[in-house]
């Protein structure tokens, strides 16, 4: 594991049970400003299908995942919204509106690489129209408080996936250029806004059993069951069979020393403690660095 992400991943602030609680149940715990920025990027140089290190595997997981952006994060924010006008903490109001604007932007910026995944041999379009038919079920079956539990859980898993993609350059500098910056720039948005759907629950609902049940559901049966579905449609619709090599390569990315699960494991693991918010890791500087490798790509910069 890098320096800087041994740093990041130990900076924890541990709060007393009370203080954590009174806090989070009352009002935003956000420790940066929540920016949507514009960015522009030109897909074109991702040139293969199987644009990492030639793995279909890898590859068609990350378009699966790029593919299921746009109804999901349609979703983080409907489900946020519905609780919207419960809010009488200013601050949180303010940090909603600007989550949604960031989510709707990350959303834009997918359906292009999307796009041009689809030129590439994907159809990404139709795992993007199976996860809106999910999300439209879900919408008409699901309670609100439901809703924005589950959401909450996901705001958990980007952004410890966002904190692997800012602090693992070994990992990221397989993808082609373009697609690392939309994740890297994707990753600053989920670290700045992390806490806002979770400090909506607190002040809104506050049911920490719904919670954990939705956690466990999430983590264990429908994370994991969509995206291994998603990656194996898409290669089966491009007539492509996952070799063995191919197999012991995804093992490792996700497995293996400095993989992907193995490195998140304790910090995704950390939404079961008692004082969990997602603050506790405090990211902030992280972000601060990153913003300014960045910068070129921010068009109102
Ligand atoms: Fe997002
Ligand atoms: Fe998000």
């Amino acid at each position: 594991m890098p320096a800087n992400a041994k740093l990041a991943t130990t900076d924890f602030k541990t709060l007393s049970t009370t203080e954590a609680l009174s806090e989070s149940s009352r009002q935003s715990r956000s420790q940066l400003e929540i920016k949507p920025r514009r960015v522009s990027f030109d897909f074109n140089d991702i040139a293969e299908p199987f644009y990492y290190r030639g793995n279909p595997l890898i590859s068609a997981m990350w378009a699966t995942m790029s593919a299921s952006f746009p109804a999901g994060e349609a979703e983080f924010i409907n489900s946020v919204k519905l609780f919207e006008s419960q809010i009488n903490d200013s601050k949180l109001k303010q940090e909603v509106k600007n989550f949604a604007a960031q989510e709707a932007h990350h959303s834009l910026q997918h359906r292009q690489v999307n796009k041009l995944l689809d030129e590439r041999g994907y159809n990404t379009a139709k795992v993007d129209q199976r996860f809106k038919e999910k999300m439209a079920e879900r919408a008409l079956k699901w309670s609100a408080e439901r809703r924005l539990a589950r959401t909450v859980v996901a705001e958990h898993v980007t952004a410890i996936m966002a904190h692997f993609a800012l602090t693992h350059s070994e990992s990221m500098s397989h993808f082609p250029d373009s697609f690392r910056r939309l994740f890297q720039w994707h990753a600053i948005e989920e670290i700045e806004h992390k806490s806002v759907a979770f400090d909506v629950y607190q002040h809104c609902v506050n049911d920490q059993a719904l919670l954990r049940r939705e956690f466990r559901y999430f983590s264990y049966l429908e994370f994991p069951f969509n995206v291994s579905m998603g990656t194996r449609f898409l290669l089966k619709q491009m007539g492509r069979k996952a070799s063995w090599q191919d197999r012991k390569g995804l093992w490792r990315y996700l497995f293996g020393e400095d993989g992907l699960i193995s490195s998140v494991k304790p910090l995704y693991m950390s939404f079961l403690d008692k004082d969990f918010h997602p603050w506790n890791l405090d990211d902030s500087v992280l972000v601060e660095e990153w913003k300014e490798t960045l910068a070129p790509y921010f068009r109102d910069h």
